[in-house]
């Protein structure tokens, strides 16, 4: 099958630069990684930038499907180039476009990029995840029942950018001032669970599968996954440990709760949710990554090794579980 992987690097082609730009991308060496295990798979593979030119060159890649059948896919790797609503844009012009991709769908990623409506969307589904509030200034009311230490981070950012824990008001104001100010979003406030990391990726739609849990291991404070460790530029190895050292019974429990997470948010193909487990073992969800990193190191990745799926076989696993989801919409189409 012809497959396109598009991704976000260097171009910068738009009409206008406009809103914040994306902090975030895949490195050229996991693009590089993912289009030779594509081709390795027996796909025909074109790679090139999201940006405002990927109408035309999906249009040459991709001729026109007979009805009912498929003329290729999109290994969506964009984070975007600017804006909130960065993670949307490519699946968004892909959607209208009719083509299909590997991954969640516009709707889902608006919800799992803020970290508040996911919260408020688990919660109701009786999953557990930290007591929060959320505070737009510094000088906001505060939710009177929060216990410190707490973390404040931006609604809307990943990698860890702004995040801080605090033990006072004084330093919880000024977070959230140093929030507003880099990032003009609102700050959720959520209590600190002190305890262990897991990350749990998933794979698959109908049934969705959970992978063996990741454990994050800090050897030293602080028992925070930094921007700076995300970027190997802290100086210090967070060690990733699959699966995690849980009983059976508490990795089944974790497992539903990733799985129930992402069907609440409606993700398609793969995803990867974090957890915090309490002292007693009780795990909350931090959140869920719609756009969770694919390099050889990454949780997800590791998990799906520890399932028998090496790199090449993952990426080409991610495909088939697309392509399956598309098969049964067109057949559901063209039966109309
Ligand atoms: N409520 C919390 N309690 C303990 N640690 C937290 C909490 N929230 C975030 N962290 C730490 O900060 C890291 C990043 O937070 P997360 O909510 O996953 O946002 P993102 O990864 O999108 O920046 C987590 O991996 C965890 O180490
Ligand atoms: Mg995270």
């Amino acid at each position: 099958m012809k497959v396109a992987v598009i991704y976000n690097l260097e171009s910068q082609a738009v009409i206008n630069h406009f809103g914040r730009p994306c902090q975030e991308q895949y490195s050229q060496e996991t693009i590089n990684d993912i289009k030779n295990s594509l081709a390795k798979g027996g796909h025909q593979v074109f790679a090139f930038e999201g940006d405002k030119h990927i109408i035309e060159k999906l249009e040459h890649f991709m001729t026109p499907a007979i009805s009912g059948q498929i003329s290729g896919m999109v290994f969506n790797l964009c984070y975007g180039i600017q804006g909130k609503g960065r993670y949307m844009h490519i699946p968004g012009v892909l959607e209208m476009m009719g083509i299909p991709y590997v991954g969640s769908a516009p709707d889902t990623h608006a919800l799992a990029m803020n970290k508040v409506v996911t919260k408020i969307i688990i919660e109701k589904k009786g999953l557990p995840t930290p007591k929060f509030t959320v505070m737009e200034r510094s000088d906001s009311d505060m939710r009177a029942d929060m216990q410190y230490p707490l973390i404040v981070k931006p609604k809307d950012e990943t990698s860890s950018l702004g995040l801080r824990k605090v033990t006072n008001e004084a330093q919880l104001r000024k977070g959230v001032k140093a929030i507003f100010d880099a990032f003009t979003t609102q700050t959720l406030v959520e209590e600190y669970i002190d305890g262990r990391e897991i990350n749990v990726g998933l794979l698959g739609n109908n049934p969705v599968v959970a992978l063996p849990p990741v454990e994050l291991l800090f050897k030293e404070d602080p028992r925070i996954f930094t921007f700076e460790d995300k970027y190997n530029i802290s100086g210090r190895k967070v060690d990733k440990i699959c699966p995690a050292l849980l009983s059976k019974d508490e990795t089944v429990k974790i497992q539903q709760l990733a799985i129930d997470t992402y069907n609440a948010v409606g993700c398609l193909d793969f995803a990867r949710v974090d957890i915090r487990l309490d002292k007693e073992g009780n795990p909350y969800v931090l959140e869920i990554n719609s756009m969770p990193g694919l390099n050889r190191d990454s949780s997800l990745v590791i998990a799906a090794k520890n399932k028998g799926l090496d790199f090449t076989a993952f990426i080409n696993r991610l495909v088939e579980v697309a392509h399956e989801r598309y098969i049964d919409q067109v057949i559901t189409l063209s039966d109309d």
